[in-house]
C-alpha cells in the first residue's frame, strides 16, 4: 500500500492528525502498537483518571457534604471494583469512538510498531509475529512518552507504580505514597485521600505544581491539606524498596541532613514523562533527537528528515492532550498547503483536583521576571452566591492585565469548575481582549464565572462590585 500521510501513534496527536488530513483529501493510515486506539489520553491517562475523579469526588461529598444538603445516608461504602468496572466502560466506549472516525474518514489503520526503514517506508511488526510493509509520501511521529521511573525507585508495577497502574487498584490503599507534587501525582493522589487513604507526597521543589502561578499553589495545597494530605516540600526520595505487602520509601531533605523513611502500601512515582521512540527505526532516518530525548522540530514541526513531521509529547513543549491536538491539525494544513499557527502562550493547564486549578497565558512570577509592568485583579470564590449554594467557596480568579494598555496578560483559577471556565480567559486573549471588555461583558447570574468579570473590574479599575 501507499498513501499520501501515514502517522505512527494514535493517541490524540495522532489520531486528530489523521482525522485533519484525511478531511483535506489525502490518502491516510494511522499505526497503533496496541490493540485499542486513542494512546496514553483515552487508555490510561486523561479520561480514566477524569473518570475515577469523578466517582471519588461524588463519593467525598456524599460523605463530607449531603447530610448539611439534607441528605441522609445511612451505610455509605466504597465498592472499588465497580469503579474500576465504570472506567474501564467509560475508556471503551470512548476509543470505539476513535474507531468510528477512522471508518468515518476512511483512514487506514494498521495494529502493530511502527518502524522506519527509511524515510518512505514503514514496516509494521504485528503482535503473531508478522510484518507488512507500506510506503508513504510524508509521515508524522505521534508516539507520545512514557513515565520516568529511576532505577532505584525499583518500579515493579506491584507495590511501586505509575499512573497506569495506579488506574487499575481494586481497594483502598491504606497509605499511599507520591513522588511528585506534579498534576498526575495530585489528580490520582486526590482520587485515594478522597476514599479515605493517607496521602503523604514528596516533592523536590518548594511548592507543589511548580510550573503554575504561585497564588494557585497555595490556594490547591490548603485544600489538599483538608483533604488530608501530607507534604514533604524540598525533599526527594533516595530509594524505594518494595516487599510483598507494602513499599519503604527513602525521603532526605534537598538542604541539611534531614532523613526519614515512610512505610506505605504503595509508592506512586509521578516524576513527569519521558518521550517515547524506542523501535522506531530512527537510525534509519536524519530524524534528530535532542538533549531530553524528544524529537527536534522547526516551527512546522518538521524534523531534520525534511518528509517526517512530529506532533504531541515526543516533541518540546507541555505533555497536554489538546496541545498534541492543535499540533497535529497544523502538521495536516501544513501539507495541505495551508498557513497555519499556534500560539503556545494560550494553551491552558488544568490540575483536575477539586478545587480545579485552571491557568492560560503568563505567570504573575513570568511577568515580573521579564519585567512587563502589570496589574492583579482578584476574586475569591466565597463571595459569589453561587458557590455558597453549592458550598464550593475555596478559590479565587486572577487576572493580570498589562499596567498601560489594560491587555489581558494571564488568568488564573482554583476553584469549582475552573477547567471549563478558562476557555473565557483564552478566547478573550485570542482576541486580545483588555480587562475592561470582559468586566463589560454581562455574565450570568449566579454563576461561577461572575468572579471572572469581578476579577476583571479589580484589574481594570479597582472596583469590583461584590467584595
Ligand atoms: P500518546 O497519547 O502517548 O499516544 C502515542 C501512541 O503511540 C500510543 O498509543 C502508543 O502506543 C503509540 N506508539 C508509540 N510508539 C509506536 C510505534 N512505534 N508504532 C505504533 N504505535 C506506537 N493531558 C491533558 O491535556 N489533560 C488531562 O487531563 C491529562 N490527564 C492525564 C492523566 C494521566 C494519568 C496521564 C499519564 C497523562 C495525562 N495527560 C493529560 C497527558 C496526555 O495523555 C498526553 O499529553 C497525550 O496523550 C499526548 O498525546 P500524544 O498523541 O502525543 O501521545
Ligand atoms: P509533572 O512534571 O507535572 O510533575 C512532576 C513533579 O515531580 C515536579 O513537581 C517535580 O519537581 C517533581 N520531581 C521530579 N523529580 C523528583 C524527585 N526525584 N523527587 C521528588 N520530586 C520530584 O509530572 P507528572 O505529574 O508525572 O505528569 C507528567 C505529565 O503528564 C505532565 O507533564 C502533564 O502535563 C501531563 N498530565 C497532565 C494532566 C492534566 O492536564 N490535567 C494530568 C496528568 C498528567
Amino acid at each position: 500500500m501507499s498513501y499520501d500521510l501515514v502517522v505512527i501513534g494514535s493517541g490524540p496527536g495522532g489520531y486528530v492528525a489523521a482525522i485533519r488530513a484525511a478531511q483535506l483529501g489525502m490518502k491516510t493510515a494511522i499505526i497503533e502498537k496496541y490493540n485499542s486506539l486513542g494512546g496514553t489520553c483515552l487508555n490510561v491517562g486523561c479520561i480514566p483518571s477524569k473518570a475515577l475523579l469523578d466517582s471519588s469526588e461524588h463519593y467525598h461529598a456524599a460523605e463530607k457534604n449531603f447530610e448539611e444538603h439534607g441528605i441522609k445516608i445511612s451505610s455509605l461504602k466504597v465498592d472499588m471494583p465497580q469503579m474500576i468496572k465504570r472506567k474501564d466502560g467509560v475508556v471503551e466506549q470512548t476509543v470505539q469512538g476513535i474507531d468510528y472516525l477512522m471508518k468515518k474518514n476512511k483512514i487506514d489503520v494498521y495494529h502493530g510498531m511502527g518502524s522506519y526503514v527509511d524515510a518512505h517506508k514503514i514496516k509494521i511488526s504485528k503482535s503473531d509475529g508478522s510484518e507488512e510493509f507500506i510506503e508513504t509520501k510524508k509521515s508524522i511521529i505521534a508516539t507520545g512518552s512514557k513515565p520516568v521511573t529511576p532505577d532505584a525507585f525499583n518500579y515493579d508495577k506491584k507495590r511501586v507504580i505509575t499512573s497506569t497502574e495506579a488506574l487499575n487498584i481494586t481497594s483502598v490503599p491504606k497509605r499511599m505514597v507520591i513522588i511528585g507534587a506534579g498534576v498526575i501525582g495530585l489528580e490520582l493522589g486526590s482520587v485515594f485521600a478522597r476514599l479515605g487513604a493517607e496521602i503523604e507526597v514528596v516533592e523536590y521543589l518548594d511548592r507543589i505544581i511548580a510550573g503554575m502561578d504561585s497564588d494557585c499553589s497555595k490556594e490547591l495545597m490548603r485544600s489538599l491539606k483538608k483533604l488530608g494530605f501530607k507534604f514533604h516540600l524540598n525533599h526527594m526520595v533516595t530509594g524505594v524498596k518494595s516487599g510483598k505487602s507494602g513499599v519503604k520509601v527513602d525521603v532526605k531533605a534537598r538542604e541539611g541532613e534531614n532523613a526519614f523513611t515512610l512505610d506505605a502500601d504503595y509508592c506512586l512515582v509521578a516524576i513527569g514523562r519521558r518521550p517515547y521512540t524506542e523501535g522506531l527505526g530512527l537510525e534509519n532516518t536524519k530524524v534528530v533527537l535532542d538533549d531530553k530525548g524528544r524529537v527536534e522540530v522547526n516551527d512546522h514541526l518538521q524534523t531534520a528528515e525534511p518528509d517526517i513531521y512530529a506532533v504531541g509529547d515526543v516533541i518540546r513543549g507541555a505533555m497536554l492532550a489538546h496541545k498534541a491536538e492543535e499540533e497535529g491539525t497544523l502538521v495536516a494544513e501544513i501539507l495541505a498547503g495551508q498557513k497555519p499557527h499556534i500560539d503556545y502562550n494560550l494553551i491552558p493547564g488544568v490540575v483536575y483536583t477539586w478545587p480545579e486549578v485552571a491557568s492560560v497565558g503568563k505567570t504573575e512570577e513570568e511577568l515580573k521576571s521579564a519585567q512587563v509592568p502589570y496589574k492583579v485583579g482578584k476574586f475569591p470564590y466565597k463571595a459569589l452566591g453561587r458557590a455558597r449554594a453549592s458550598m464550593d467557596v475555596a478559590g479565587m480568579v486572577k487576572i493580570l492585565a498589562h499596567k498601560d494598555t489594560d491587555e489581558i496578560l494571564g488568568m488564573h483559577i482554583v476553584g469549582a469548575r475552573a477547567a471549563d471556565m478558562i476557555a473565557e480567559g483564552v478566547i478573550a486573549m485570542e482576541f486580545r481582549a483588555s480587562a475592561e471588555d470582559i468586566a463589560r461583558s454581562s455574565h450570568a447570574h449566579p454563576t461561577y464565572t461572575e468572579a471572572v468579570r469581578e476579577a476583571a473590574l479589580m484589574a481594570t479599575a479597582d472596583r469590583a462590585i461584590h467584595i
